[in-house]
């Protein structure tokens, strides 16, 4: 098989969806399954800017964050083979995403709402849901992005409760991908 993690992808596995989707929670746990480095873009994104996330969108607004984002991401993509978890909004980019295709293998981790909002409840540090109802929001996000996220080369379920059966069906999902082409 293969589940067990057992093969190394061709190239940087990058995490997609939504916020609450568990892309670092599910990206560390396959970068240990796979023996590859995990690398969060968001983190990256801080690091490079010196502030956090919430304070580049109150001082310069989205489309800078996206700028910065697309050039990080740019930026890890050139590096050694890793697990590269994303914000929600970086597939919605097209330049990001054009590279992301080119230079990646995207696997998207789908979540249902109730999963989502009950995940984003926990924390509040996300800029764009900070200035309302997480269901509304993340709810129209769904519409807007899901059937954008559905390019991805991979898409696995984020299934509820169990971060490891998640990591298992997303490690098959990328094993068979890797198979086919
Ligand atoms: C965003 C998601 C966030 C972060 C920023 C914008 C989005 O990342 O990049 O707040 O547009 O969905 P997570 O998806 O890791 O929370």
């Amino acid at each position: 098989m293969s589940s067990n993690g057992n093969f190394t992808p061709p190239k940087t596995v990058v995490l997609v969806g939504l916020m609450g989707a568990g892309k670092t929670c599910i990206g560390k746990k396959l970068a240990q399954a796979l023996r590859l480095p995990f690398v969060d873009a968001d983190v990256e994104i801080e690091k490079a800017a010196g502030c956090t996330i919430s304070e580049i969108f109150e001082e310069h607004g989205e489309v800078y964050f996206r700028d910065r984002e697309r050039l990080v991401i740019q930026r890890l993509l050139e590096g050694p083979v890793q697990i590269l978890s994303t914000g929600g909004g970086a597939f919605m980019d097209e330049l990001t995403r054009n590279t992301i295709t080119e230079k990646g293998i995207s696997l998207w981790l789908r979540a249902d709402l109730d999963i989502l909002v009950e995940r984003t409840s926990r924390r509040n540090h996300r800029p764009l849901l900070r200035n309302g109802n997480h269901r509304e929001i993340l709810s129209r996000l769904i519409e807007e992005r899901y059937p954008i996220y559905e390019q991805a080369d991979i898409i696995t379920e984020s299934e509820e409760g169990s971060a490891d059966l998640t990591t298992r069906n997303a490690l098959q999902g990328l094993h068979d991908f890797c198979q086919a082409s």
